[in-house]
């Protein structure tokens, strides 16, 4: 489905959005018939090991979008600008239109960047806000709005975003009554994540929902599965079996 037709979606039927860095869980998110995938920068943490997104580059991006690109042969991808990507808007639209060929639909804008949005949409790249908690200049992660004048802040900044255009936008980490207020204000899709029931969508890291990391375990965030557990029992297994030569047996062998 195309960006603008999923945006019609709006009010009706709720969006689902899944991360992914590569290709095989693009390819499996695909044939489980999500509406979005996006290449965040979370890759940071969750394929790279930083403790933040910081230290993600263009060029880590654009490796990993094009690894989803091969499998997700349906599903809109959403490329995420990582930190620096976007300080000018002629760094901007040379950064996106790398992130297009790399086999993306469209590029995430993390902040209030007006002149970077504006560029890119009349550039004809469909963006993707990204307002409340902003994991590329945050100096600790916390709830974001929870005072008045935060608050109207972050409003602010997503009317000013829909009004520029952007097709959706993410809510990360901020009172429900915020994201519903915001979902109310704009024409633009509301996904999001800590961001409570009001959204027009939900998102979650892959790696996070299906529980490789016990000890991450923000408010926000169910885990559908414990992958951790589950491939432990199995390497525990394959070693037990290869230390006792159970494996590889007569069927797992070539004559
Ligand atoms: O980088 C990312 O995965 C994100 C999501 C948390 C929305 O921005």
């Amino acid at each position: 489905m195309r960006l603008d037709e999923l945006q019609m979606k709006k009010g009706k039927e709720k969006i689902v959005m899944l991360t992914a860095y590569d290709y095989q869980m693009a390819k499996i998110l695909d044939e489980a018939g999500i509406d979005l995938i996006l290449v965040g920068d979370s890759l940071g943490m969750v394929i790279q090991g930083y403790t933040d997104t910081k230290s993600v580059t263009v060029e880590d991006m654009l490796y990993h979008t094009r690894a989803v690109a091969r499998g997700a042969k349906n599903t809109p991808i959403i490329g995420d600008m990582p930190i620096n990507s976007d300080k000018s808007v002629e760094d901007a639209i040379k950064n996106a239109k790398r992130f297009l060929e790399a086999g993306a639909h469209g590029v995430k804008i993390e902040g209030n960047k007006p002149k970077v949005v504006k560029t890119l949409l009349n550039a004809g790249i469909p963006v993707m806000g990204h307002v409340g908690l902003l994991p590329q200049t945050a100096e600790s992660y916390r709830v974001k709005g929870k005072q008045p004048a935060e608050a109207q802040k972050i409003l602010d900044d997503a009317v000013k975003l829909d009004e520029l255009g952007v097709f959706s936008m993410v809510l990360e980490c901020m009172p429900e009554s915020l994201a519903g207020r915001i979902t109310e204000a704009v024409k633009a899709l509301t996904i999001g994540i800590g961001a409570g029931r009001y959204c027009d969508g939900q998102v979650l890291v892959i790696n996070d929902m299906l529980g490789f990391d016990e000890s991450f375990a923000p408010k926000y965030l169910k885990r559908y599965v414990s992958l951790n557990k589950m491939i432990k029992e199995a390497v525990a297994r394959f070693k037990e079996e290869v230390l006792r030569g159970i494996y590889p047996d007569k069927e797992h062998t070539y004559h």
